[in-house]
């Protein structure tokens, strides 16, 4: 046994000379693994997320393995262990919707298993916060390895983004500027490699969330993914985590306030997703740092977006990286004071700013110089008012700057289903001044709390020009998609938010430089609404059974990241040890 036996973990398992010992080992050992690997080395978890129905972490085993040659480089033992992988693309309702049953996989599975360290191999979107929240419920040593983005889309000569392109060629759909096979034409050139989402969707967001968070190698966010650096990157990630076994650098010397601080910064500057803020604050409350909704306001109002990345502007992640990647941005965050910790330790043992200071940024046209940005104040706005009691949040990156002070009547959806019915009806009392509201698309309305907050506009409008609308919801938006959409609003129609007792006709103002949202009723009427509400409940059928059930029992509402009740908080690594 080596001089490590005693402090790691998995001796428990394997470092026992006794029946114990020779049961764990000995089935081990049907995997042809020798006598001496047993001796104490790290056992390094390697968590992956491959599935073939989760396209974008279809090439991970290939990664994995690269880890592996890392892991055995360093005389650690890697152990690739499969968790459930939550896919965007396909699963229904949303991705989002097993968020934590994702995250409740991956804390079970390391706990469960003599695992000292663990690689969390991350890419489409959900999957980043689920393995982190699991893996920081346990507080062992962890790090990060992406799949990098997808190369940039091509479509008749251009390049095009993913999500986003979807987004804006069906609009011109529907305002009949392009034909339905047009629009299908662009398909296959939208996604032609492995890899994530190009756009600085909720996927790039996470994986730079990460990397600003520290739980990752510098670069780990853009390289795309069939670059073979993105190979190098998961190898190298495979040997500095066996370190961090034996330094027991665990996620919560990583995980700190000034982390979270050094994030919410930084995805201002990367005019980064909505969805950061939900996933943000659930990473954080396992893991056990307070993180407030206001936090987005104190810490990222005021900070230049400098990142030029659709959907808020041009470029896409290929761009990204070869023009310096996230250490490129942090870098010009530092010289100009604007990251708040940059002491902050990272997973290679150095600090954020010893990683960055000296990063090379080659174009300046992606990577925008401080004065020259793309938009002036880029951090998330979060609004509150009558109408939003709890919050709500906006993303001015990827808004249109004359509708974000706006006061207009409201035009009511009661759910989703209500929308798709009645937007493309020639009769909709509707003008470009109009609010469109939205209900019942919150975390418990429409479990999983589905982007579709950036609704489509009306086809008449979209006929007649209309590009962009104010629009108000409970739901999220994906992270590739644009538009005046105030998101999140907290509580939830469903929930008995004041979101619930809208209507038609009621004038709603929106001042995002002053961060309100309100509906002009008085507090009399609202209350009065709600408890005319309140009564029309107790006839709602409520669809009840297995994993729904539990979900909308114990999800918490936006502001709070959505996680489950039972599940906030940092449980560590120990298990009562089991005797065979
Ligand atoms: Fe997987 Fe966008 S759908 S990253």
């Amino acid at each position: 046994m080596n001089a490590h036996t005693k402090k790691l973990r998995s001796a428990a398992w394997f470092g026992t000379v006794d029946k114990n010992g020779f049961m764990y080992r000995s089935w081990m050992k049907n995997q042809g693994i020798p006598d001496h690997e047993f001796d104490g080395r790290p056992i390094i978890g390697i968590c992956n997320t491959w599935s073939e129905l989760t396209p974008c972490n279809a090439h991970f085993r290939q990664l994995a393995d690269r880890v592996k040659r890392g892991v055995y480089e360093a005389g650690g033992f890697p152990v690739e262990f499969p968790v459930f992988s939550n896919g965007e693309s396909n699963l229904r309702p949303t991705a989002m919707f097993t968020r934590n049953l994702a995250s409740m996989d991956v804390e079970e599975a390391i706990r469960g298993n003599p695992i000292d360290a663990v690689v969390l191999l991350a890419g489409c979107d959900k999957t980043t916060p689920a393995l982190l929240m699991g893996a920081a419920s346990c507080d062992v040593p962890a790090i990060v390895v992406s799949g990098g983005p997808m190369l940039n889309g091509k479509h008749e000569g251009r390049d095009i983004g993913s999500g986003t392109v979807v987004w804006q060629l069906s609009e011109q759909v529907k305002a009949g500027r392009i034909s339905i096979h047009e629009f299908m034409s662009a398909e296959a050139g939208m996604s032609r490699s492995a890899g994530t989402c190009n756009t600085m969707g909720t996927a790039s967001t996470m994986a730079c969330m990460a990397e600003a968070l520290g739980v990752t190698l510098p670069h780990n966010a853009a390289i795309p993914a069939v670059d073979a650096r993105r190979y190098v990157l998961a190898q190298l990630s495979g040997t500095r985590i066996v370190e961090m076994a034996l330094e027991d650098l665990r996620l919560s010397k990583l995980l700190t306030r000034e982390a979270f601080e050094n994030a919410i910064r930084t995805n201002a500057a990367i005019g980064g997703s909505t969805n950061a803020a939900i996933h943000l604050k659930a990473i954080a409350g396992r893991i056990g740092v307070p993180l407030e909704l206001d936090d987005w306001t104190r810490i990222g109002r005021g900070t230049p977006t400098i990142v030029d990345l659709q959907p808020s502007g041009r470029f896409l992640m290929e761009e990204f990286y070869y023009a310096g990647g996230l250490p490129a941005v942090l870098r010009r965050l530092g010289e100009a004071g604007l990251l708040p910790h940059p002491d902050a330790l990272t997973a290679n043992g150095k600090s954020l700013w010893e990683n960055v200071r000296e990063a090379p940024i080659y174009d300046a046209e992606v990577v925008r110089p401080l004065d020259k940005p793309l938009v002036h104040d880029g951090g998330l706005r979060v609004l509150r008012g009558n109408l939003a009691p709890n919050g709500a949040v906006l993303k001015p990156s990827a808004a249109t700057a004359s509708l974000l002070k706006h006061r207009g009547p409201a035009v009511v959806f009661e759910d989703f289903d209500d929308y798709k019915r009645r937007i493309a009806d020639p009769g909709l009392d509707v003008t470009p001044d109009s609010v469109l509201v939205l209900k019942n698309c919150g975390p418990k309305g429409y479990p999983g709390m589905a982007e579709v907050g950036n609704m489509g506009l009306p086809p008449k409008l979209l006929e007649a020009g209309v590009t962009d609308m104010v629009r108000i919801s409970d739901a999220r938006m994906s992270g590739t998609a644009y538009g005046t959409v105030v998101l999140h609003v907290a509580p939830e129609a469903r929930a008995g938010g004041p979101l619930a007792v809208v209507r038609d006709g009621d004038w709603i103002e929106l001042d995002c430089d002053v961060g309100t949202l309100h509906v002009e009723i008085g507090d009399d009427e609202i209350r009065a609404r709600l408890a005319q509400w309140a009564k029309t409940q107790e006839d709602v059928p409520v669809e009840r059974g297995g994993y729904r059930s539990l979900y909308i029992d114990h999800v918490l509402q936006a502001d709070e990241g959505c996680d489950f009740d039972f599940l906030v908080g940092c449980r560590g690594a120990d298990v009562p040890r089991h005797s065979h």
